[in-house]
């Protein structure tokens, strides 16, 4: 599959999979990396590794609909299979959901629908578990669509929180991001998700 991944952050799940497709573990070849940070960390590690960068910057476009289209037009430029957010906080224009409907994934750290919606992105989400001294948290990866974070959920793991600090409590998720996203890229190459007429998940 050609993967585009869509990074802003420090992108060490974007890395982690790069790692895996150098193993052999993954088959793919990630042909773009798309994000609205320039200076980002995942950007460096896209021009580390050869790998295609757009930048698209909502905010340097006077026209949403303008904005929408180069976001589409570049999408549909690279014959992308697979569309990977790891540490992309922006929402897709709905354009570029709908024509890429179930291709597209996202991994959020929490338990979903918990912890989930506008603003809860990386340590927010951590803090918010704590406070609310949930004994679980963990991750879902979903599919995206036109809300946050409401997509169909592909795959949960859940960790035990215990006394953890927000800072702990985040490697430990993000430990378990490194195990299993991609593995359930894996589980797109050998098309093994597949959508039931009910859009219930099957493996
Ligand atoms: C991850 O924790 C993921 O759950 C969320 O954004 C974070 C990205 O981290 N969607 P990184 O940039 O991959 O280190």
């Amino acid at each position: 599959m050609n993967i585009c991944v869509l990074a802003s952050g420090k992108g060490s799940n974007f890395n982690n999979i790069l790692q895996k497709i150098s193993e052999g573990f993954l088959k793919s070849k990630v042909t773009l990396l798309i994000s609205d940070k320039p200076d980002s960390n995942a950007v460096q590690i896209a021009h580390d590794n050869n790998i295609p960068i757009e930048i698209i910057n909502k905010e340097l476009f006077s026209d949403v609909k303008e904005y929408d289209k180069v976001f589409l037009n570049v999408i549909n430029s690279h014959n992308i299979d697979l569309i990977v957010m790891a540490g992309y906080i922006k929402k897709l224009p709905d354009i570029v959901v709908d024509k890429y409907e179930h291709k597209i994934i996202n991994i959020h750290p929490s338990l979903l629908p918990a912890y989930g919606g506008k603003g809860m992105y990386g340590m927010n989400v951590h803090r918010a578990v704590i406070n609310a001294q949930e004994k679980l948290s963990g991750i879902t990866i979903h599919f995206v669509t036109r809300d946050y974070d409401s997509g169909e959920i592909i795959f949960q793991k859940s960790i035990d929180v215990e006394n953890d600090d927000e800072n702990f409590l985040m490697e430990k998720v993000q430990a378990l991001e490194y195990k299993y996203y991609p593995e359930i890229i894996k589980l797109f190459e050998e098309e093994k998700i597949k959508l039931k007429q009910n859009f219930n998940m099957s493996f």
